[in-house]
């Protein structure tokens, strides 16, 4: 309900980023029009994520890569960071990383009038919404850019369900019998974090012995540690929901350090086994990704038949 209601209010923020994409656009040509059917735009998706500055983190996350390019043929991929520490890490190592707008600029100036950019976050939390806010910003002063935004991994009640079944299946070759599956995602202060309790519920309803924590929200480490002991398991498998495998996943979930997910487990007398596969490992994951993206991209579509509206109000 919470969710539902918070996706309502999102899509209302990408529709206005789409109205304003909207009255940016020029009038179309009408005398090329009725002589022939225009010549499609240019069209480009954009791929963003949180980034990392650790070697390999974003190894998984690529794999996304050639599959859009699979989906949608012909189409143009670039990549743009959200992290502005991780964008200025890696700076300093010589590597320059864009930001979501200057990612929207670099492809306008290359003549992409038509850009998808999609979010690989799992959730619509701060970082989505700050990319939201950008790429309206940019369609607003973008001279005719059209720019349609692809919804994060949680993006409704659907999502939570496909999602939870897609880590039981990810999480089940070597699992042992009476092993337990404990989940470790970001967390956060932001109204969006309700999906992570949400999601929670939906795996403890494929599976009793699944799990969910936060690194830094709610569920937390202690409202795990809880349902753990009650159960009575003894043995567990930790993973993290993370798109990247950066800092949180080694240091925090499973790191040495007398305050990881994994020493404090170990600590409380649990058999403690650690897969670190990002979740953007998991096919599947990728695949409702892809989803969204090619929901995005046939909204696209429907703008340049002037069904923009009706395309939008079915979110
Ligand atoms: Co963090």
């Amino acid at each position: 309900m919470l969710l539902s209601r918070l996706n309502n209010r999102l899509g209302r923020a990408c529709v206005l980023a789409l109205a304003l994409a909207a009255l940016a656009a020029p009038a179309p040509a009408a005398e090329t029009a009725k002589a022939k059917s225009p010549v499609p735009a240019k069209t480009a998706v954009l791929l963003v994520t949180f980034g990392s500055s650790h070697a390999g983190a974003l190894d998984q996350v690529r794999l996304i890569e050639p599959e859009v390019r699979a989906a949608h043929p012909g189409v143009e991929v670039a990549w743009a960071y959200t992290s502005a520490k991780v964008r200025q890490i890696m700076a300093q190592r010589g590597e320059k990383l864009d930001s979501p707008q200057e990612a929207l600029a670099k492809l306008q100036a290359r003549g992409f009038t038509r850009i998808v950019v999609q979010s690989l976050h799992v959730i619509p939390g701060a970082e989505f919404h700050d990319l939201v806010q950008e790429a309206q910003a940019f369609a607003h002063h973008g001279k005719g850019t059209r720019v349609v935004i692809g919804w994060p991994l949680l993006s409704d009640t659907n999502d939570l369900q496909a999602l939870a079944r897609i880590m039981l299946r990810a999480a089940a070759p070597g699992r042992q019998p009476d092993q337990a599956l404990v989940w470790v995602g970001h967390g956060t202060h932001h109204p969006a974090g309700v999906a992570y309790p949400a999601l929670a519920h939906a795996l403890s309803q494929v599976d009793q012995r699944a799990y969910l924590g936060t690194v830094e929200g709610y569920p937390s480490f202690d409202d795990v540690l809880g349902q753990l002991k009650a159960s009575g398991v003894k043995a567990i498998k930790l993973m993290p929901l993370l798109t990247v495998l950066g800092e949180h996943s080694k240091q925090d979930i499973a790191g040495d350090d007398a305050d990881s997910w994994k020493s404090r487990l170990s600590a409380a007398g649990f058999t403690v086994t650690t897969d670190l596969t990002p979740v953007a490992g998991y096919s599947g994951a990728r695949d409702l990704w892809l989803g969204h993206l090619a929901k995005a991209m046939r909204e696209l579509q429907a703008e340049k038949s002037g069904q923009a509206k009706k395309a939008h109000a079915t979110k």
